[in-house]
């Protein structure tokens, strides 16, 4: 059966805000798969919904002013249950245990994960504690051993600091180690790399990798960065204002772009561009948030749009095995 080989499919997911100004549908009718063991990258530009998608798996949406309207989260946890995350309870025990524990998330700041008034010791042992079967003292060396494998320098007397003790770079890599110290089934992680410097960015890269081959875990690696993609994602899912607009894997994704979007984004990055060549600047704004465009939402500034994509939203549709794509022209 198809949906046992996921270890989380996500369905139709919609997550709105209602604000004062209006409402915006930051997700809306988002569709991802993952299997044990895999690397799916989520790329796409500031605003289009990546953290929204990832709170939306977690259960952390602040609410009000947001919202999951729509769509289910199916999850195999670790006793082979099939849950809707959707349907959980957010504060309730089955939902505590999978946050944090089976799924664990890297936060794009810092700071929304490391609580100021704890040193980073104490909050990686309680959760250690919460999720794993350890004593204090088993913990406290197991939380020892993480902050070095992450590259933090004397964690014997790290573990007692505080966060604001630490710098940004530092807090990073304390935040992954407590996210990787349950050893989580889907790490999710959310630009993990973007207050590194590029060494350590590397390095970081290297040991998700190392952990994913020892443990099995899956990995959620949301970033702008196309390089970071090329570098981890086995699949990738291109997202645009709140949608999936192609699927591939991580080599087709290069090789053989679909969607005008996807190619737009290729061209404009200098390296892949080539020598000599000009890079694209995609035209147009991002569309306002609190009123996109009817249609297809990459109409406005897509370059082959006809009539029918400012009328109709496109469907996904399957190319080839494992190449979706949502644009009229593949219609
Ligand atoms: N608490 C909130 N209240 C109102 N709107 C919100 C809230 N959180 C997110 N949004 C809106 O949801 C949309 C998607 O935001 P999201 O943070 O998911 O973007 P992103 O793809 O992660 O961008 P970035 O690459 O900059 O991190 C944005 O329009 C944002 O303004
Ligand atoms: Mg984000």
């Amino acid at each position: 059966m198809e949906t046992n080989s996921y270890l989380i499919k996500v369905k139709d997911l919609c997550t709105y805000f209602y604000t004062d100004e209006g409402t915006v549908r930051a997700v809306d009718g988002v569709e991802l798969k993952i299997r044990s063991g895999e690397t799916l990258g989520v790329v796409g530009e500031s605003g289009c919904g990546k953290s929204v998608t990832a709170l939306s798996i977690m259960q952390l949406i602040p609410s009000p002013p947001g919202k999951i309207i729509r769509g289910s989260i199916l999850y195999q946890n670790n006793k082979g249950e099939s849950l809707d995350i959707v349907q959980l309870d957010p504060r309730g025990k089955k939902m505590r245990s999978i946050r944090g524990g089976e799924i664990a998330m890297i936060f794009q700041e810092p700071m929304t994960s490391l609580n100021p008034i704890y040193t980073i010791g104490d909050q990686i042992i309680e959760a250690i504690m919460t999720h794993r079967n350890m004593t204090r003292q088993e913990a406290r060396e197991h939380a020892i051993r993480m902050l070095d494998r992450v590259g933090i320098p004397g964690p014997k007397q790290r573990i007692n600091e505080y966060p604001h003790q630490l710098s940004g770079g530092m807090r990073q890599r304390a935040m992954i180690a407590m996210a990787l110290s349950c050893h989580p089934n889907l790490l999710i992680a959310d630009e993990p790399t973007t207050a590194l410097d590029v060494t350590v960015q590397a390095q970081v890269l290297e040991l998700m990798k190392e952990l994913q081959q020892e443990f099995g875990m899956a990995i959620m690696m949301i970033t702008h960065n196309l390089g970071v993609i090329a570098e981890t994602a086995d699949n990738v899912s291109v997202m645009y204002l709140g949608k999936i607009m192609e699927y591939a894997s991580a080599h087709d994704l290069f090789h053989n772009p679909l969607h005008p979007y996807l190619k737009a984004l290729l061209r404009s990055i200098p390296s892949l561009a080539g020598k000599g060549q000009k890079l694209e600047v995609i035209k147009g704004m991002v569309p306002d948030p609190l009123s996109f465009p009817q249609g297809c939402r990459f109409a406005p500034r897509c370059r082959y749009a006809r009539k029918i994509c400012k009328q109709e939203d496109p469907p996904a549709v399957e190319i080839e095995k494992g190449h979706q794509v949502k644009c009229w022209l593949y219609q």
